[in-house]
């Protein structure tokens, strides 16, 4: 049996789709509760019917579609069909997602009879004439000036409740980026925090890994560092990278031949500015590391010095990386493309300085062959007195590089003196004696080689007071002269000169204990009887390793 709500079922349009109705549910509320009823949607900028006037008869809305983007344009609501008794509305509405919507719905504006005929009305609209009428009688009378006041009073609701929404979103906007500004400045506060010279890059680099994972969605962090020194190169500290070293966090999927892949593909403009990569270019049949998807990188470098690159690989949530993540690494590569600006001028002076000291070690032996050796040797057996009595890490490369140029300054004194297999006259031994003072003008210039100095100057001090050129004292001479002095005697001592054999290590041993406490230190000379087989193996080793010696105690 053919019911008036079965009629009106079949020839109503359905509820509007779910996904419109969230999107609008803020407009839908208040357009309910002003006008009873919900009204479609059409697209204010293209004319798109994106969800019909809910409840009404079908019809084609044609024309209407294009008199909608009007009517957004002139920004005010109007009548699109004026048929008594029926009125369509077109409300302009500000979208929540930006630009504007029209909300449109036809009324009946004045009561009606069911014996009424709307046949012209209802085929102008569009509509059945039967499922109008029996549509028409059901609806509340909508005189157009109400209509019109109550679309008015909509209207203002709706700019409202969309401008709140939008200074929520703005809020919370900027929320977040407060929190992410906060969490970026925390982060490179404890990087600069970290930045000792004493750090290695390679550790520096692993904390700031490990914080950037904190802070960045990304499933993976890489840090790729290249080579400094060859691996021809004859080693000058234990810390110098030879070969490309790539330091992970998270879930790196590449290695380091990867790495070097990933980058060329980059093209050379990724060593000047951050590199953000994303899906149209990770898609790409060429793309040689498929296992990214998408990354962001940036060069590791400080003026025209590139030390590597920091990645972060692939947006933990599947999204795109931005220009907020890419700031975030840049900044980072900032401080550490500083920082291992600073290690690696750091390296090319210790490389500079060892040169130097090479260099004037080989021109004493060129000198005096006759020494060969003692200067190395001196250097040693001074470090194991030092560690014997106790100095510090720190000053042992001081004592060892000490040793090694106490001698320095016969590069002053000359030939004939210095190689005269004789003994020297009273004239000649003072020309000798002028060698400390002589090294101590040679080193004065060279800045990193300050601590040196005295030591230089001070080898042949005598404890009672008696050395040579100041004469000073006991705990006056500075305790690494005085070390030397014990090194460079024992040394002198077990040589073979032209003159005369090298003394064996009993009558060694018997000066140095007769002359504790009027040449030697005391205290120097019992570290030296408590190392005694440790340095007679130093005595006996003829190997001239200077190189190994620097690597060693390299600051
Ligand atoms: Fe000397
Ligand atoms: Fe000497």
């Amino acid at each position: 049996m053919l019911t008036l709500d079965s009629v009106l079922q079949a020839g109503l349009t359905p509820v509007a789709a779910a996904e419109t109705a969230e999107l609008y549910s803020p407009l839908d509320e208040l357009i309910e509760q002003g006008f009873g009823r919900k009204l479609g949607w059409i697209d204010g900028a293209t004319g798109e019917v994106m969800c019909l006037p809910p409840g009404e008869p079908t019809r084609d809305w044609g024309m209407r579609t294009e008199m909608c983007r009007e009517v957004a344009r002139r920004g005010r609501p109007e009548f699109l069909d004026d048929e008594d008794p029926f009125l369509t509305l077109a409300l302009p509405l500000p979208a929540p997602d930006g630009g504007t919507v029209v909300a449109v719905g036809t009324f009946v504006r004045r009561k009606v009879e069911l014996c009424e005929d709307f046949t012209q009305a209802a085929e102008l609209l569009g509509w059945d004439p039967q499922t109008a009428a029996l549509w028409a009688i059901r609806q509340t009378a909508w005189p157009a000036e109400l209509l019109e006041r109550v679309a008015r009073l909509v209207e203002k609701q709706c700019d409202t409740e969309i401008h709140v929404r939008k200074l929520e979103s703005e809020t919370a906007t900027v929320s977040a980026n407060l929190a992410g500004t906060y969490e970026e400045i925390s982060l490179l506060y404890r990087l600069t925090q970290n930045l000792k010279l004493s750090e290695s890059d390679e550790d520096l680099g692993q904390v700031a890994l490990e914080w950037l994972g904190e802070v960045l969605p990304a499933r993976g962090l890489a840090m790729y560092l290249t080579a400094l020194g060859s691996p021809r190169d004859e080693p000058v500290s234990h810390s110098v990278r030879t070969e490309p070293a790539l330091l992970t966090y998270g879930d790196c999927p590449l290695n380091v031949g990867e790495f070097e892949q990933f980058i060329d593909a980059l093209g050379p403009g990724a060593s000047s500015r951050p590199s953000v990569v994303n899906g149209p270019q990770t898609s790409r049949p060429d793309w040689p590391v498929p296992q990214v998807h998408g990354a962001i990188v940036v060069a590791l470098s400080e003026g025209n010095n590139l030390f590597g690159w920091l990645a972060a690989l692939n947006h933990s949530s599947g999204e795109e990386f931005g220009t907020v993540e890419a700031n975030l690494l840049s900044s980072v590569a900032a401080i550490l493309g500083i920082h291992s600006g600073n290690i690696e001028l750091y390296r090319q002076q210790a490389e500079l300085l060892t040169g130097v000291v090479r260099a004037l070690t080989s021109a004493i032996d060129a000198k005096d062959p006759y020494t060969c050796g003692h200067s190395d040797r001196v250097a040693r057996v001074a470090v194991r007195l030092a560690e014997e009595l106790g100095i510090g890490a720190e000053s042992l490369n001081t004592i060892y590089l000490a040793g090694l140029l106490h001698d320095i300054g016969k590069i002053g004194i000359n030939d004939e003196v210095l190689r005269k297999p004789g003994k020297l006259t009273d004239a000649e031994y003072e020309h000798i004696k002028r060698h400390p003072e002589i090294g101590h003008k040679i080193l004065r210039d060279l800045g990193r080689l300050d601590d040196v100095l005295p030591v230089v100057l001070h080898h042949h001090e005598s404890w009672d007071g008696r050395g040579y050129p100041a004469k000073l004292d006991a705990t006056v001479i500075p305790l690494l002269a005085r070390i030397v002095a014990v090194a460079d005697s024992f040394d002198a001592m077990g040589s073979d000169r032209p003159y005369r054999q090298g003394m064996p290590g009993e009558k060694i041993d018997a000066i140095l204990r007769a002359g504790a406490g009027r040449q030697w230190d005391p205290e120097v000379i019992d570290a030296y009887f408590r190392a005694r087989a440790d340095i007679d193996a130093i005595a006996h080793d003829e190997q001239d390793d200077i190189l190994a010696g620097l690597a060693q105690y390299s600051r």
